[in-house]
């Protein structure tokens, strides 16, 4: 216990040199989805790994397809589990860039007044102040003690955040070296600010981007204006037909492999105290938009969504111009559950794409990835040693919950390594991720180190 008083208080009295360096890799432009930014995300891995050899892990830089992934090794560790710790070093695009109060790759503390403060940044919440909380907790393990209760491989990855390409590939090709007792997945939020959480369900992920081409060019709106087909509203057409009047998605057998969540789990979930006016009133919104009859809860955690992320064409700078565009184009994306197929989605997305289109037009698809969603066992027993663990940092009872974002690499875990994973993260709903002003809590990083210390030790008992 004495040691890990001496841990705690080593983050404790570490803390200001704790932000200084997460502050240097959240300077790090490392957007993985845009190829000009693909230095930067060299750089945020080369930072990484440094990183981790001067605490003592032996860490090096594993080349990909794309952008490279950290492994980085502590073992010899007697009579102890291995553990694999998983965390992304890439981050979302900025865009649009006029919306930041601030420059996204300067990272901040801002201090608020009733006395808590962020952490101010692009990737601060998503995810490197969170695989940051991890990393300093080995610190200070191995700074404390010599040694940490668990046997720990890492890997940090730098394309979670554009449908992992270079995943599966990487999975097979270190197979033998990745393979631990079960991983460890800092990517997740806590329930709220106060209560710690293990997320038991995420959402699965298939990436669309579609082409619909009309005339051989752009035409003037007067000379061929209501004569020529105007792909801008042949897209949006089709697009808005995806769901009916009641919010679902009308896509041949979409539904089939869609679960109804036991009584008993909702029953669970419904001790939470989910506020929708709350949920929705923070962000300007009262009117839930998905599925009717469903809860905001089920729309969000249990429920299959299809929505469109991006949608262009014609003229959208300054002032006007009267044109009808020979192309018009848009992103759009699912969120699956249960035991959806994103092979077989894509495919029925594309078919209901082709037979609506009207003749004279073409449609050109890009896959953008996919990734089944992921369902954790309750009753592992990791969960529980976790879960006290962070019931004592927080002293608060942890949330058992499911969450509606992806996290690709956790399915391929299970399926090319056969190892579950704890999902356990300090982000909070209002942490702007993937949106402009993003940042995390003060607190979410420094009690999250302070977690993570008491974990490893929970989890090597
Ligand atoms: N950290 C998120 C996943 C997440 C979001 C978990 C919200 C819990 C709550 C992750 O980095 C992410 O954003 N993933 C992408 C994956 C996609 C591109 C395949 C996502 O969910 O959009
Ligand atoms: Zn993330």
């Amino acid at each position: 216990m004495s040691q890990l008083n001496n841990v705690l208080k080593s983050i404790d009295d570490g803390l200001p040199t704790a932000l200084e360096r997460l502050f240097d890799l959240l300077r790090i432009e490392s957007i993985s989805t845009d190829p000009a930014y693909k230095e930067n995300c060299a750089d945020a891995a080369d930072w990484l790994s440094k990183e981790l050899n001067e605490i003592g892990f032996q860490s090096r830089i594993c080349k990909t397809t794309g952008h490279p992934m950290v492994l980085a090794h502590y073992h010899g560790v007697k009579d102890a589990p291995h553990v694999l710790f998983y965390g992304h070093y890439d981050v979302q695009p900025v865009d649009p860039p006029e919306l930041w109060d601030r420059s996204p790759f300067d990272p901040k503390i801002i201090e608020r007044e009733d006395g808590t403060s962020e952490i101010y940044g692009r990737g601060s919440g998503d995810d490197k102040g969170q695989l940051m909380t991890f990393v300093e907790a080995c610190r200070a393990w191995i700074s404390e003690t010599g040694s940490q209760p668990c046997n720990v491989t890492i890997m940090f990855e730098g394309e979670e955040e554009s449908g992992s390409p270079s995943l599966l590939p990487f999975l097979n090709e270190f197979k033998d070296e990745l393979k631990a007792d079960f991983a460890l997945v800092c990517d997740t939020s806590m329930w709220d600010r106060e209560t710690p959480a293990i997320a038991t369900a995420l959402r699965g992920n298939m990436g669309e981007e579609i082409t619909i081409e009309a005339a051989s060019r752009d035409l003037h709106s007067g000379y061929y204006g209501s004569a020529a087909a105007n792909p801008i509203h042949i897209l949006s057409k089709i697009l808005a037909d995806i769901r009916d009047e009641n919010g679902r998605i009308v896509l041949d057998g979409f539904y089939d492999d869609v679960p109804e969540i036991p009584d008993d789990v909702l029953a669970q979930w419904g001790e939470l105290g989910f506020s929708e006016e709350k949920f929705l009133g923070d962000v300007g919104l009262s009117v839930p938009a998905g599925e009717k009859g469903r809860s905001v809860m089920e729309q969000t955690w249990t429920r299959p969504t299809a929505e469109v992320n991006g949608i262009w064409g014609g003229y959208t700078g300054e002032g006007f111009k009267t044109v009808i565009p020979s192309q018009a184009h848009a992103k759009i994306s699912f969120r699956l559950v249960g035991q959806q197929n994103p092979d077989k989605i894509r495919k029925t997305f594309r078919a209901f794409v082709e037979a609506r289109l009207p003749k004279d037009c073409s449609v050109t698809f890009k896959s953008h990835g996919g990734s089944p969603a992921v369902h954790l066992d309750y009753n592992m027993p990791e969960l529980q040693k976790a879960a006290k663990a962070l019931t004592e940092e927080w002293s608060r009872e942890t949330a058992l919950i499911a969450m509606g974002g992806s996290i690709p690499v956790v399915g391929d875990f299970k399926r090319e390594l056969g190892m579950d994973s704890l999902l356990i993260g300090f982000g909070l709903a209002d942490d702007r991720i993937h949106s402009p002003n993003e940042k995390y809590e003060l607190t979410s990083f420094h009690k999250g180190s302070r977690s993570w210390a008491r974990i490893l030790l929970a989890l090597s008992s």
